[in-house]
């Protein structure tokens, strides 16, 4: 279903939503056992972790022993019964009757249902999610806390003995609050509700790298260009052995089933993700060479989509005029003027190491007021405009003008993965290429069994232009991005492309001089 109706206030709330800096995803890309390339990165688990995540799946999948399933309670029914999920009750209250007549009627549910959140810092052993508690984990609670405060509020304002007062205003005031509240609640839950036909058990939901949820803002705004907010779905073997949805919230009770779908209590409530450039900053350390350059290049409208706020005026000019201004534009997809960036898009973001392994010269260049085009054009490079690209779902934006890319399926590894391979256009012009074209990207995803005759749990991975994805499908409310260690290259000859125009800009400039063959050789960034 279409999220009904969604106002200005409710998109603007969401986009402001408060975010809070987070380390998380520097400790998981740095526990990370996929190292680059491509062999160490599809087959070189070792069989102590691949056992590891066959215990956690096996466990995960035990059947509940009570199953509300048998005593034909609903989704509903059980939420609102069991004290566990006591906070979920009182906020899905005020939720619309349309979601509410999801809950009890709709069949084959998946629903993530946060178990109660307020308590979790009073100790008990699952205060070993230490990772959880630092991360992400308190910024739903912030986020959700938000809206309980708001119902406090709105209940302590109309309660039935302060209603004395019944004037109009007050009545549309009391109407107005509802109605935000509502849309709030209703955003959040379809955002814990998993699109398909079929119930999802905690098995199938880690087999894959992402789900898609109901949640979908529509054409109106258009975040995702209208399609589906995706939730992450990954194993993870630290803090503790669990499938967790993106990344911070444990799935703690896999598979209650009940008479029209299943429950996966999970320990925090999803925060409905950020645009790009937000998310980064959660990722702080990890990404801050990136952060810093792109706000060194005033990248900020190219990664964001948000309200247009009128207090900013018309659309800011930094003074710097680009040579490639065309391509630019290309990058903007230009909204009416009540939003503001891309809609939707796919980010390769490099880590901080990615950045450590240039060369000094490069790095020293692109950093200096000099490098302000071609650091912009680095950026370029990893950014594709038109396209939502997860590991396990594509999206081309069809008025983008450009033709949807192909995919291609292969085996590899003697039959035993499966190869999906797609050619993306990034925003950077071609440098020798004609007018109109593209430098683009080279996308593999693999998927396969870590272990040998289709055994032990499902992996997919992703590579692009030769460059393994060490954290994949970091989903943003304005499409998705994925981290490199590594930064990425133009396809074809070192003499060529965007590093060739860095090294001869360097030495120009007097930073030093670089040997792109060398350094090719070497292979070490
Ligand atoms: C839901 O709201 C109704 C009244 O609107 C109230 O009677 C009931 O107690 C509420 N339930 C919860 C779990 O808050
Ligand atoms: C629910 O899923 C089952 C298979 O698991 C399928 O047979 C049935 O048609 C589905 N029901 C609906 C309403 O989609
Ligand atoms: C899981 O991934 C497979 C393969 O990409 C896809 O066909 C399926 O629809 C996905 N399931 C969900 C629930 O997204
Ligand atoms: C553009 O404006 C029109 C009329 O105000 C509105 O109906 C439409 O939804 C807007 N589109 C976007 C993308 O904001
Ligand atoms: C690979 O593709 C084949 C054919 O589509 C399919 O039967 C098989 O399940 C796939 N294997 C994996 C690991 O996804
Ligand atoms: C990736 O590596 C293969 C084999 O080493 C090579 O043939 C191919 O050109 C590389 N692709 C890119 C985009 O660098």
């Amino acid at each position: 279903m279409r999220f009904a109706s969604p106002s200005k206030v409710l998109v603007a709330s969401l986009c402001a939503a408060g975010v809070q800096a987070a380390p998380a995803i520097d400790q998981l890309v740095y526990n990370s056992p996929a190292p680059s390339g491509l062999e160490a990165l599809t087959f070189g688990l070792s069989s102590k972790l691949s056992s590891a995540f066959n215990n956690v799946l096996s466990h995960v999948s035990r059947p509940a022993a009570a199953t509300y399933e048998d005593e034909g309670k609903t989704i509903w029914e059980v939420i609102n019964a069991d004290e566990e999920f006591k906070q979920l009750a009182h906020v899905l209250n005020y939720s619309s009757d349309a979601t509410k007549d999801i809950l009890k009627k709709k069949q084959n549910l998946t629903f993530f249902a946060p178990l109660n959140w307020h308590h979790h810092r009073d100790g008990g052993d699952d205060d070993k999610d230490a990772f959880s508690d630092l991360s992400f984990g308190p910024a739903s609670m912030q986020e959700w806390g938000r809206i309980q405060k708001q119902i406090a509020d709105y209940e302590r304002d109309y309660s039935a003995e302060s209603s004395d007062h019944d004037d109009d205003d007050d009545d549309k005031e009391k109407k107005r609050r509802r109605e935000l509240i509502r849309h709030l609640i209703d955003a959040a839950a379809l955002y814990h509700l998993v699109r398909s036909d079929t119930v999802l058990d905690a098995k199938a939901i880690a087999d894959n790298s992402s789900v898609a949820t109901l949640l979908n803002t529509g054409k109106s705004h258009a975040n995702n260009d209208g399609t589906d907010w995706r939730v992450r779905t990954g194993k993870s073997l630290l803090p503790l052995p669990a499938v967790y949805l993106n990344f911070y919230s444990r799935i703690v009770k896999p598979d209650i089933r009940t008479s029209n779908g299943i429950i996966h209590a999970i320990k925090y409530p999803l925060m409905l993700p950020p645009d790009v450039l937000q998310a980064l900053f959660f990722g702080q350390t990890t990404f801050s060479t990136s952060t810093s350059g792109l706000q060194k290049v005033h990248a900020a409208k190219y990664l964001t989509y948000r309200p247009w706020h009128s207090h900013h005026g018309h659309r800011q000019h930094h003074g710097h005029e680009h040579d490639g201004k065309h391509a630019i534009s290309a990058w903007h997809h230009e909204t009416n003027g009540t939003f503001n960036g891309v809609p939707a898009e796919t980010v390769f973001v490099p880590s901080n190491l990615a950045w450590s392994r240039l060369p000094f010269v490069f790095r020293a260049y692109l950093f200096s007021p000099w490098g302000y085009h071609l650091l912009q054009k680095v950026f370029m490079l990893h950014s594709l405009p038109s396209d939502i690209v997860y590991a396990d779902f594509v999206h081309h934006v069809k008025h983008s003008g450009k033709a949807a890319p192909e995919a291609v399926h292969t085996t590899v590894e003697g039959g035993r993965a499966n190869k999906t391979s797609y050619t993306f256009d990034t925003v950077l012009p071609a440098i020798h290429g004609k007018k109109g074209e593209f430098e683009t990207l080279d996308v593999d995803v693999y998927r396969y069994y870590l272990l040998p005759g289709g055994k032990g749990p499902l992996q997919t991975r992703m590579v692009v232009q030769n460059v393994s994805i060490i954290l994949q499908d970091i989903p943003a409310s304005n499409g998705v991005f994925h981290t490199i260690d590594r930064i990425l290259k133009p396809k074809g000859h070192p003499e060529k492309g965007i590093w060739a125009e860095v090294a001869a800009a360097a030495e120009e400039a007097g930073f030093g001089t670089v040997d792109l063959h060398a350094e090719a050789q070497a292979d070490l960034w």
